[in-house]
């Protein structure tokens, strides 16, 4: 059984990483979306609970698909999984240097796992949860990025934050 972890911070999930998760399906009899905790160099908008309750309720129709939470070295969980590669999404050349530094740590760590690039549809290229968080901020419309409901979570916390 072919299994990949796609890892990530999901903060929150957007179509991109959608895109991604049902282009993996096709190379992978099992996808395990797995949701970062929090490290010492992010704040994520969203605790882990409602990343990892959006990314289930976005991939909630997706039989091959499971997803977790999961905290410390992303190859000794991928390991856990009794995975064979990483997903990662690569969707311009701005992303390459941290995805290639990414990829051969990784491998460097355990060298019996791979990771495997996706590129995403050009339609979600340039998305990123960032640039979306800053488009909600300003309350501009982001429903064509995101899950309805996902939308509908981001900006009742930005109402919530905003003084
Ligand atoms: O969506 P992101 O923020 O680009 O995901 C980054 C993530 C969570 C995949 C990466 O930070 C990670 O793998 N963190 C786990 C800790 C780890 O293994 N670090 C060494 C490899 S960078």
């Amino acid at each position: 059984m072919k299994i990949g972890v796609y890892p990530g911070t999901f903060d929150p999930i957007t179509h991109g990483h959608t895109d991604i998760i049902r282009r993996s399906l096709r190379l992978f009899d099992k996808v395990i979306v797995a949701v970062a905790a929090p490290s010492p160099s992010k704040h994520p908008l969203f605790d882990l609970t409602e990343r990892v309750e959006m990314v289930r309720l976005v991939t909630k129709d997706l039989a091959r698909v499971e997803v977790a939470a999961f905290d410390g070295l992303l190859v000794q969980y991928v390991k856990q999984c009794g995975a064979q590669a990483v997903i990662r999404g690569l969707r311009a050349i701005s992303d390459f240097e941290y995805e290639f530094q990414m990829a051969l740590l990784n491998r460097k760590l355990d060298d019996t796992i791979e990771t495997v690039f996706l590129m995403p549809s050009e339609e979600y290229s340039y998305l990123t949860s960032s640039i979306i968080k800053e488009v909600a901020r300003l309350e501009g419309p982001v429903t064509d990025f995101l899950h309805p409901e996902v939308a509908t979570r981001l900006c009742q916390r930005l109402r919530r934050q905003s003084p």
